[in-house]
């Protein structure tokens, strides 16, 4: 039997909701493949800022430095403000751990329709590869100047040669693997934006060390239409942290829905524990009422078993989910369906159980 150490962290929202769902089909999981889980859960979340004024312990990362990975269910909630909720939690673990490269696959999956008309899941399977740790998403110079009629709010983006680099050689690694063997970088070449002529000569020089990847690039902003009238063209995206944000929420709309896409905050290097969450949010809006769609959840899952060495159950798991589509009756809301999280998460652990 293997063992594997996982970090839960429900968060906030519609995280602790569709958790346990992911929890449950990874114990299924467990049983048929003989993996079994320790889930070492903690509270960290907004309600524990409003009790505590942290959203973590101070040695918080200490505690799951040696954890085979963490899965976390999402971060944010109205009372606290954004910034403090994520500078407090979501955005130290990324950093902290060196997780730079985040995954985010977009594909149609059998039984799901697209909202593009006459796509087929053959024109959706693609990745984005999003920069997770620099770029626009900077601590440098993030300040307000208030108090005059000249107010004026500045923030730096920062790329780095060697942040550049590896997430590039990342994403033509991936492309290696696919069939296509298309990487695409999004960008905005023009100048307007300083820091993107440094990514478009970082991309010609990484692209020289892999002559078997064919590639395109396009300004960010005819990619996002591309990525609405030809999903076909695509096969690894990869693009700055804000641009690959903005993309990897696209990519599962055009695909069915926000509340399916996974993620993977990866750390390459294997240094650190890499990180596992779904793509949506803590959805404040439907929160609390069991209505939440698990399957972005249960699909990070099976990224988080995927990357630790279990790929036959990775695969179940998302067999698993495409028989369960299938059936409309178990569909959340979002879905068009009926079934509630809860609902919806059983008939998958199932599915996966055999
Ligand atoms: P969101 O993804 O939480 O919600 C956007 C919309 O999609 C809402 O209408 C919501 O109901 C719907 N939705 C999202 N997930 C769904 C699911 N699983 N099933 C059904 N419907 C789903 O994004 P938002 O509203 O921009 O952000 C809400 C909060 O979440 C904010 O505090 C934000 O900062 C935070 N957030 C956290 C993460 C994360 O933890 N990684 C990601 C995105 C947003
Ligand atoms: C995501 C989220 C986060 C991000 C926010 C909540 C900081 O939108 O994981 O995509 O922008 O990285
Ligand atoms: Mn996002």
């Amino acid at each position: 039997t293997n063992r594997l150490k996982i970090a839960t962290i429900p968060g906030d929202g519609i995280g602790r909701e569709v958790v346990p769902e992911g929890m449950r089909v990874l114990e299924a999981a467990g049983r048929r493949f003989n993996i079994a889980f320790q889930f070492d859960e903690v509270d960290w979340s907004c309600e524990r800022y409003k009790k505590l004024g942290s959203m973590m312990p101070a040695d918080g990362l200490e505690q799951f430095r040696n954890h085979d990975a963490v899965f976390l269910g999402a971060v944010g909630w109205p009372e606290v403000p954004d910034h403090v909720s994520l500078w407090g939690l979501l955005i130290p673990i990324r950093r902290e751990y060196q997780q730079y490269a985040n995954v985010r696959p977009v594909r149609l999956l059998k039984g799901i329709t697209s909202p593009l008309a006459g796509r087929g899941p053959e024109d959706i399977d693609f990745y984005v590869v999003r920069e997770n740790v620099e770029g626009e998403y900077s601590e440098v110079g993030g300040r307000v100047y208030r108090g005059t009629e000249d107010e004026v709010a500045i923030q730096e983006a920062v790329f780095t040669r060697r942040g550049t680099d590896r997430i590039l050689r990342y994403a033509f690694e991936l492309a290696r693997t696919r069939p296509r063997r298309h990487v695409t970088s999004a960008t905005k070449s023009n100048g307007i934006i300083h820091s993107m002529p440094f990514w478009d000569e970082r991309f010609a020089a990484i692209k020289a060390e892999y002559p078997d990847i064919a590639t395109s690039q396009y300004h960010i902003d005819i990619l996002t239409a591309h990525f609405v009238q030809h999903p076909d063209w695509f096969d690894v995206v990869v693009g700055s942290n804000l641009f690959g944000d903005i993309l990897s929420d696209l990519g599962p709309a055009v695909a069915g829905s926000i509340g399916i896409a996974p993620s993977g905050n990866i750390n390459p290097e294997r240094t650190f524990p890499s990180m596992f969450e779904p793509v949506h949010g803590s959805a404040p809006d439907i929160a609390g009422k069991g209505i939440a769609n698990p399957i972005g959840q249960i699909w990070s899952a099976a990224m988080m078993l995927e990357h630790l060495g279990h790929s036959d159950a990775a695969a179940r798991i998302i067999e698993a989910i495409e028989t369960v589509i299938a059936d409309p009756a178990s569909r959340t809301r979002d879905m068009g369906g009926r079934a509630n999280t809860a609902e919806c998460g059983r008939a998958i652990a199932e599915v996966v159980a055999g």
